[in-house]
């Protein structure tokens, strides 16, 4: 079935059942955020893409408490959510609803920001693997030197067929490829199990 970001019954329902969808979800989600090569008292910039709900934003706040977070999604509805569960943070946060199947999104962006980390979950995987390209290019222009990026996501199995014309979810062996063809160093898959992958790298740079 596909998604239904932009219904409010729908998203309601993701959003209840999103934290028991998986019972490592809490470990990745600290795992993701822990590649992030910054000391945690720093005013690090950096941009949640897909950020839904906020889990990803609440576990960078956590981390690093002085951060300033950019939550971009596609759905009004789900940065709703986002907005209510992270309001004692409201002062660090920017809400942006853009679509990154486009390279419009970046425009969407306040003002030319530079990220220490650009992190994502749960949320490329719906892009089609040429503009996931682009996309992985365009992330590495926004990153400051040493900046990292990072994406849980779903992946193909390399021995599995393309699943379908909406989800074609690359292997993390290409995603892994495209990024250190892009300029991204100390690429690396950092977690895998059936299905999804924990995979992302670093502009060169001071960290
Ligand atoms: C499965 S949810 C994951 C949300 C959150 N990152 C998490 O881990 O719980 C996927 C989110 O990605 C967003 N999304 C999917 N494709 C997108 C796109 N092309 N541009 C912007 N947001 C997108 C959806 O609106 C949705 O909120």
């Amino acid at each position: 079935m596909p998604h239904e970001w932009d219904s409010p019954e729908y998203v309601h329902q993701w959003v209840e059942d999103g934290d028991k969808s998986d019972p490592q979800r809490a470990e990745q989600i600290t795992a993701l955020v822990g590649l992030i090569r910054r000391s945690p008292e720093e005013p690090i910039e950096v941009l949640d893409l897909g950020a839904g709900y906020g889990i990803v934003t609440r576990e960078i706040l956590t981390a690093y408490p002085n951060a300033q977070v950019v939550c971009l999604d596609g759905s009004a509805e789900m940065l709703k959510h986002g907005k209510a569960r992270l309001a004692d943070w409201r002062d660090q946060l920017s809400f942006v609803v853009s679509n990154f199947d486009s390279p419009n999104w970046l425009a969407t962006l306040p003002d030319n920001r530079q990220f220490d980390a650009v992190l994502s979950s749960r949320a490329i995987h719906h892009t089609v693997d040429d503009r996931k390209q682009a996309l992985y290019e365009e992330i590495f222009q926004l990153l400051k030197p040493g900046g990292c990026f990072a994406n849980h996501d779903f992946v193909r199995k390399p021995d599995e067929s393309v699943r379908d014309i909406d989800n074609p979810f690359g292997t993390v062996e290409d995603q892994v490829a495209w990024l250190e063809n892009i300029g991204f160093v100390d690429v690396e898959c950092f977690w895998q199990t059936e299905g999804r992958a924990l995979f992302g790298g670093y502009k060169s740079g001071p960290t």
